[in-house]
């Protein structure tokens, strides 16, 4: 399917600090990569070094055809100790944001994604009410820094994701069981913190976290939009999740707890991310895995493209908010693959711009291949490939692909 794009369309790529930049030592995550016996496949370390290379990753962008970068500062650089703020550190992102306005690049700026500063994280991270003022306060000091440079400012990174892998966790299972408590509790002796606290966004309570985190995005926006010279929003995890027979209420509760609640509290904003990567089917007993034989992204997803226009329009019809696609991507050693996923998740995009709904642009998971998580450097996301012994970079053909796309505006 062929179709152009809407005029002004934006088209990006996206990283996160934690997961580029290297050296995040004053944050959660990387004591626990660090720790013995940790439930990472292997640490972080330097990244793809990103945070000394950043000016000439943002040119390489660029070059390609893109027009707009999402990446994160770092909270744990920012603060690394409670109510201790790094001008030295916001100075770097200052310059950075300042660099892509200087190569007319649009700068997304997530304000935190995923990682947290240690001293956040040891005293229950987002399970502690205290959260929704430490994360304004962060806002304030560095909106005041940065705002006026910042185009898009996104609060939170998907705030629904702890709630949904809390509810993955125990519909079949995942997330590491008790290896996951005892590093938890490695993880609180080491940092000096009291047993049964310590809880990073991904593996701590995310069912207590949840309110929090609505609460935070929504101090947090108030706090932003005065500071903000640009636009000012959240995204979210947004996984297509469908009802197979008998799977109906199942589906309804979790589509609300995960999906709907969120969406619903998101109302007003001046966007909303949408970041989707496959679709969860819901049966009478539970989360069903992928259909049998269908074919598997690097991450266990089952390839299904589809589901970014199903999720585009429910964000859409829930939130009522013009819609930035803030992820979208596939873990895959076959870049062929990616082609064809982005492909016809962008035809999905077409159709909803064609049906009226105000989609404003699409930034593509990721920029290059990096950290992922538990899962390290294995599964590869990026457009752009990066060898981490030399950290030289090199386009993909699907970096050409998308990229000229986006310099055509349009599809085939
Ligand atoms: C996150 C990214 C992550 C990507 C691929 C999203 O949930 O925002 O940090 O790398 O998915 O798994």
């Amino acid at each position: 399917m062929a179709g152009t794009f809407p005029k002004g369309f934006i088209w990006g790529t996206a990283t996160a600090a934690h997961q580029v930049e290297g050296g995040n030592t004053a944050s959660d995550l990387w004591l626990m990569e660090m720790a013995k016996d940790s439930i990472f496949a292997e640490p972080s370390g330097d990244a793809c070094d990103h945070y000394h290379r950043c000016e000439q990753d943002i040119a390489l962008l660029k070059g390609l055809g893109f027009d707009c970068y999402r990446f994160s500062i770092e909270w744990a650089r920012v603060e690394p100790e409670e109510g201790f703020f790094s001008k030295a550190a916001l100075d770097h992102y200052r310059r950075m944001i300042a660099a892509c306005h200087a190569m007319r690049v649009i700068p997304m700026v997530t304000f935190h994604h995923f990682t947290a500063p240690l001293w956040f994280t040891r005293d229950g991270g987002w399970e502690n009410p205290k959260s929704v003022d430490r994360f304004a306060r962060y806002c304030e000091v560095a909106g005041r820094a940065l705002g006026d440079l910042i185009t898009f400012a996104c609060t939170i990174n998907e705030a629904n994701i702890p709630i949904m892998v809390t509810m993955m966790r125990r519909a079949v299972g995942i997330g590491g069981g008790s290896k996951r408590e005892r590093a938890l509790a490695e993880a609180a002796r080491l940092s000096g913190g009291e047993p049964g606290k310590f809880s990073p966004y991904l593996s701590g309570n995310g069912i207590v976290a949840a309110p929090n985190l609505i609460a935070a995005h929504r101090k947090g926006y108030e706090t932003l939009k005065p500071l903000i010279d640009g636009k000012v929003g959240i995204t979210l995890a947004l996984n297509n999740f469908q009802a197979e027979a008998g799977g109906e209420e199942l589906f309804k509760t979790s589509d609300h707890a995960v999906n709907g609640q969120f969406l619903e509290s998101v109302k007003g904003d001046d966007y909303v991310g949408v970041q989707t990567y496959t679709r969860v089917r819901f049966g009478k007993d539970g989360v069903l895995p992928p259909p049998e034989g269908c074919e598997r992204t690097q991450m266990g997803y089952e390839f299904y493209p589809e589901a970014l226009e199903a999720t585009i329009r429910q964000a859409a019809k829930v939130s009522g908010c013009p819609v930035m696609v803030t992820e979208n991507g596939i873990g895959t050693e076959d870049d062929t693959r990616r082609i064809a996923y982005t492909q016809r998740a962008l035809e999905g995009v077409l159709r909803c711009i064609a049906d009226g709904i105000d989609v404003r642009g699409y930034i593509h998971w990721s920029m290059m291949d990096n950290f992922e998580w538990l899962e390290g450097y294995r599964p590869k996301f990026g457009l752009v490939e990066v060898d981490r012994t030399t950290q030289s970079r090199k386009p993909k053909p699907s970096a050409y692909w998308l990229g000229d796309v986006a310099k055509r505006n349009a599809l085939g």
